[in-house]
């Protein structure tokens, strides 16, 4: 994904009036680009009305878009050729309320206990933007403002209750004119967990129209309501344990094919979900095929990190069912033991669509069909294509780690350029009101530059 630098703008207003280039050679463009792809040889690309250059890797309809080179590419074709974004982040110390939803109520949840964990993305996304090139501390400039918060783990360490998270999200967007400018528009905030924006009970009025990165898709089955929206927010995946992303120091290694003792297997508690317990019963008849141990989570038995991923790695296909909700994070650990997922979780979202062809590199398969049969098919498939899927996964795993900005390929490298999709040159709200000379006012014609806080919210 080399081309990550910070030249030009894509995103500004020149690039989309460029007067030489109008729609309909646009459209020209793409024509004669898609007869070319047809007729090779014989049009020249230099006579093409507008200096139209396509990526054949990325614009081809190829598993990924993965280069000779080992490149991942992201099509040109809404994204732009770089990534270069201005995001603000704001600090902890500059609204009343952040340090709550960070550290808990009295300040004592140690961020370092949120690092890990499936939901550890919540602190690790933040701590990357910190360090990010990408960042700006003008907020006058920023494309995108960063909304840091700890909620889940806050939450779940007792720091606050879900009335004291929801006041105090209020009152953190009461000090933000920049929020108000844009109705949220602009600014981005992660929710970690299967439960999504609901972490913040009122997240429907104060934050649907904000950019929530999140591992979930769907929050049907408790709250009659998604929070996630496919057009403005960016799923993320789960937080892997660092002890198997990181390339240099790999806590458990793959098995050769050949060496897996089982079929398949599903690790997991089965917290009374239907296709969990199905998978566990599945397992009793066909022990030899299938694992499912009963696995300790806690207390003194509890399975340690290496002997889950020493389990992990035992079979050819790794399960993947629906648990509390549909995300799981078992999906993502199979890339890195080198099993192929079989996601049995109908309504799961997955994340970098335009990049990731899952069909090359994973399976699903309907949770109303666990059975003999989903046995029988996963033992018809030839090693040969096992072996290819893994392959591709490798290729692309880079993408569910969390590595610095440095690596050349990571989770929050792919989370940039979809965020660079969600820029817009304007920001409008129904409380946000322009006149003739540019300036942004409120309803009482008060100049943006003059909004002070506490801002009215809806
Ligand atoms: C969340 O807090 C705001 C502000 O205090 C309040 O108006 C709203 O009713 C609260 N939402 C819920 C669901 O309690
Ligand atoms: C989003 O918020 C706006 C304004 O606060 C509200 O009118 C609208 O109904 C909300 N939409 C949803 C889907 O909750």
């Amino acid at each position: 994904m080399g081309s990550v630098n910070n030249k030009a703008r894509p995103f500004s207003a020149q690039h989309y009036q460029q007067p030489l280039c109008g729609r309909r050679h646009q459209i020209g463009g793409l024509l004669l680009v898609a007869t070319t792809v047809f007729l090779t040889k014989l049009l020249d690309r230099s006579s093409l009305p507008c200096s139209f250059t396509v990526d054949p890797i990325a614009t081809s309809r190829s598993s990924v878009h993965v280069t000779n080179g080992g490149e991942l590419l992201w099509p040109h074709r809404g994204y732009g050729p770089v990534v270069d974004l201005k995001i603000y982040v704001y600090d902890e110390h500059e609204i009343d309320g952040l340090k709550a939803l960070m550290y808990g109520r009295d300040g004592a949840i140690d961020s370092r206990s949120c690092l890990k964990g499936q939901w550890g993305t919540q602190v690790k996304i933040h701590r990357l933007l910190q360090e990010s090139r990408f960042r700006t501390r003008r907020k006058e400039e920023a494309d995108l403002f960063f909304v840091p918060t700890y909620t889940k783990c806050v939450r779940m360490l007792g720091g606050l209750n879900d009335k004291e998270i929801n006041q105090t999200y209020v009152k953190v967007f009461s000090q933000m004119p920049y929020f108000r400018r844009s109705g949220g528009r602009d600014h981005i905030f992660v929710f970690p967990s299967g439960a999504g924006a609901h972490l913040f009970r009122s997240w429907a009025k104060f934050i649907n129209r904000s950019i929530i990165l999140t591992p979930e898709g769907d929050r049907t089955d408790k709250k009659d309501t998604s929070a996630f929206n496919t057009w403005k927010d960016i799923i993320i995946p789960g937080n892997v344990d660092d002890g198997m992303t990181t390339n240099s120091a790999t806590l458990v290694h793959p098995l050769p094919l050949s060496k897996r003792k089982y079929l398949a297997n599903y690790l997991g508690r089965a917290q009374g979900k239907a296709g969990r317990l199905k998978l566990i019963e599945l397992s009793k008849k066909f022990p030899d095929k299938l694992e499912c141990p009963e696995l300790k989570f806690s207390g003194p038995d509890k399975l340690g990190r290496i002997d889950y991923f020493e389990h992990l790695r035992n079979a050819k296909f790794c399960l993947a069912p629906r648990g509390e909700s549909s995300w799981t994070l078992r999906f993502y650990e199979a890339f890195f033991v080198e099993c192929v997922p079989v996601l049995l979780s109908d309504e799961v979202e997955l994340p970098f669509q335009n990049v990731v062809d899952y069909t090359q590199i994973s399976i699903k398969w309907p949770s109303t069909r666990i059975g003999p049969e989903l046995l029988q098919y996963l033992e018809s498939i030839p090693d040969e294509s096992i072996d290819r899927m893994i392959s591709r996964g490798r290729q692309v795993r880079c993408l569910w780690a969390y590595a610095s900005e440095s690596a050349s390929c990571s989770a929050m490298h792919a989370i940039l350029w979809e965020l660079q999709r969600k820029v817009r040159l304007f920001h409008q709200s129904t409380e946000t009101f322009w006149l003739h000379d540019g300036s942004i006012v409120n309803r009482n014609l008060v100049k943006f530059s003059d909004w002070r806080p506490p801002m009215p919210l809806p």
